[in-house]
């Protein structure tokens, strides 16, 4: 498994996302309220740019006429057909049997722990000839 490092924190605001490409693959990233989620941007129905969709809540009902929304801002809404995933987990509420979006780990870590070399510039042999500067390529 190879770590990418995607942006800073303050680049991906709470209820914001961020569109990559990662090794061919389309994926989103989620500010959810401070935690961070990723997507495969891919509906497991047909394809669509799932993470494209309106970010909603989940409505539930546990006796007639009585309605919860939850969720705020964690489900998205597949812009083709209109399925529902969580975010936290790729599930479906359509059919949570048969189709689930793919989820991806996403860390936040210190700038210390990602930029931390070894990184090496190339380097540059110069002398100093009869007071010419020379560098040699
Ligand atoms: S392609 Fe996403 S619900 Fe159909």
């Amino acid at each position: 498994m190879t770590r990418h490092v995607i942006a800073p924190v303050d680049e991906l605001p709470p209820g914001t996302r961020k569109f990559l490409d990662i090794d061919g693959r389309p994926i989103a990233i989620f500010n959810v309220k401070g935690e961070f989620f990723g997507l495969l941007n891919r509906c497991p129905h047909q394809g669509a740019a799932l993470c494209e969709g309106p970010l909603i809540g989940l409505a539930q009902s546990s006796d007639p006429g009585e309605i919860e929304y939850t969720k705020l801002g964690e489900i998205i809404r597949c812009p083709w057909h209109g399925w529902e995933f969580d975010i936290r987990t790729g599930q479906s509420y359509c059919d949570p049997k048969r189709f689930r979006a793919r989820a991806y780990p996403v860390n936040v870590e210190s700038g210390s722990a990602v930029v931390k070399g070894p990184y090496v510039a190339e380097t540059i042999a110069v002398s100093v000839e009869s007071d010419y500067v020379v560098v040699d390529l």
